[in-house]
């Protein structure tokens, strides 16, 4: 036995070495598998290996909470006997988080890029309520052309970047607007589109919402001008005696016709053809539907709420008709740095959350991620119906910048917080916008505050007066200062921004 323990500490420590490199729990499946795969020792020694895996793992852990790492956080797990089991599961991080590397990139020139996030049920069956949308953003360089194409798919735009000019071919009418930074626009399925930056140094950053009408949770790009390829124009997929019988010339002018563009989707125009393309106003008279607009600007819209900490705007059908019939909204919300808005619950829309701006993070309560882990690590199989309903919620945490996308189910209370030097911008895709309603779980009006004197009294166990002191010691509304600015005159504040 002794003769073993030198070995056994060898083993350990690069068992332990392994998990300290690592930032997430396979490594600990790892470590106790490189104590199992001792043949010499005895099982009392297997056992401390465990244990110090164990431990060393939920040091580690630990340590992680305090400095916060900022990565998709899934809380802690509960380390049991069947850790074990789980190992091949783990992999299924926080779903509700896309960075750069979840994005497809669907178009690239030197000139600007389509990046478009795969189809949410990929990610988590948990996003199944959402799976037949998709998110594209896209990016062009300044005084550059986007080649007129239409899509399956109803879209709606906001503008988070730059200046342009937008074009849309729809019932026989062409309508060309100015568009800028703040503004929404709905595309109806099948409209061709061309687009400029008419910028001469700034980006043209547009989010799309895409709604597909045709495979459910799959839109494509169909291109008219183009040539064989780069990109293909899809009068090429037909027989050329088709296209000679039906436009009506000759083969040769055809070949011509179709021969020459393989510059890409996203090219450079000429400032004059820039400067002719752009003699438009702003906004623009929609041609199709009566009075109502082409574009709306959500920072002119009188914001639903606003104070010191941040304000929150949203346009829905009945600013702009145009998104009646998709059951959408889109809000914006500019947390000033410092601040936090939340924690609130939408009561119905799904939110497809997009940065603007800024840096942050937010937090999110997610029973259905807490009963997953904790569901099978814990209980025995029999007690698992019972307790479920308020047995956990998964703290679903992450870091916020520029360009990343997160998903809010209704119900989950959620904040969001911006950092101590910059405001956060979050520009909102509610899905289910009709009747839904910002549910504030902090500040004035918040539910809790509203329960009789009894339910308080009951629910949380201690007096009534207790409770509404609580809650009623917050005097602004949805937006707050954060808790980095609160450090100071705060009795046990934890600041961990
Ligand atoms: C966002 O808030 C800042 C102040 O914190 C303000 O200067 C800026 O105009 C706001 N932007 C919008 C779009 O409201």
């Amino acid at each position: 036995m002794v003769k073993v323990r030198p070995f056994l500490f060898c083993v350990l420590l690069l068992a332990v070495a392994s998990l300290a490199l690592g930032t997430k729990d396979p490594e600990l499946k790892q470590c106790k598998h490189q104590c199992k795969a001792l043949q010499q020792i005895g099982e009392h020694q297997r056992k401390e290996c465990y244990e110090m895996c164990e431990r060393y793992h939920s040091e580690k852990q630990s340590k992680e909470e305090d400095t916060s790492t900022f990565l998709p956080y899934r809380g802690r797990e509960e380390t049991g006997e069947e850790e074990e089991q789980q190992y091949g599961e783990q992999e299924r991080e926080n779903p509700y988080v896309f960075e750069d590397q979840h994005f497809i990139t669907g178009i690239k020139t030197q000139h600007g890029r389509i990046r478009v996030l795969p189809k949410f049920t990929e990610r988590s069956k948990l996003l199944k309520g959402i799976e037949n949308y998709r998110v594209a953003i896209l990016e062009a360089n300044p005084q550059t052309f986007i080649v007129p194409n239409h899509w399956d798919a109803d879209a709606v735009l906001f503008v988070a970047q730059g200046r342009g000019t937008l074009n849309l071919v729809r019932r026989g009418k062409r309508n060309s607007f100015n568009i800028r930074a703040g503004d929404v626009i709905r595309v109806h399925a099948g409209t061709t589109a061309y687009l400029i930056n008419r910028d001469n140094n700034e980006k043209l950053v547009i989010a799309k919402l895409l709604n597909p009408v045709s495979t459910p949770g799959q839109f494509e790009h169909f291109f008219g001008p183009g040539g064989r390829e780069n990109p293909e124009s899809f009068y090429n997929a037909f027989s050329s005696e088709i296209l000679e019988s039906a436009l009506n010339v000759r083969r040769d002018r055809l070949q011509r016709l179709f021969g020459q563009q393989r510059e890409g989707v996203i090219i450079r125009a000429s400032e004059e053809q820039i400067r002719a393309m752009s003699q438009h106003e702003e906004g623009g008279i929609w041609p199709f539907g009566g009075e109502s607009k082409g574009s709306v600007n959500l920072y002119r819209q009188r914001p639903l709420q606003s104070n010191q900490y941040g304000q929150l705007y949203e346009v829905d059908g009945s600013h702009y008709r145009q998104l009646e019939d998709l059951d959408i909204s889109v809000s914006l919300a500019n947390i000033t740095q410092g601040g936090m808005f939340g924690p609130a619950y939408s009561s119905r829309a799904t939110k497809i959350a997009v940065v603007v701006d800024g840096e942050g993070y937010f937090e999110m309560a997610c029973p259905h991620l807490a009963s997953e882990s904790g569901s099978r690590g814990r209980q025995s199989r029999g007690s698992e119906r019972e307790t479920r309903i308020g047995s956990g919620y998964q703290k679903v945490r992450a870091r916020l910048r520029r360009g990343m996308v997160v998903i809010i189910p209704a119900g989950h209370p959620v904040v969001n917080v911006a950092s101590n030097n910059q405001n956060l911008q979050v520009v909102c895709f509610n899905i289910n916008a009709r009747n839904n309603e910002i549910v504030p779980l902090a500040g004035r009006n918040n539910v809790m505050s509203q329960l009789e004197r009894e339910a308080m009294e009951l629910g949380f166990g201690i007096p009534a007066r207790e409770v509404e002191e609580i809650f009623r010691s917050q005097q602004e509304e949805f937006f707050f200062q954060g808790p980095g600015g609160r450090q100071q005159h705060q009795e046990g504040g934890r600041a961990d921004a």
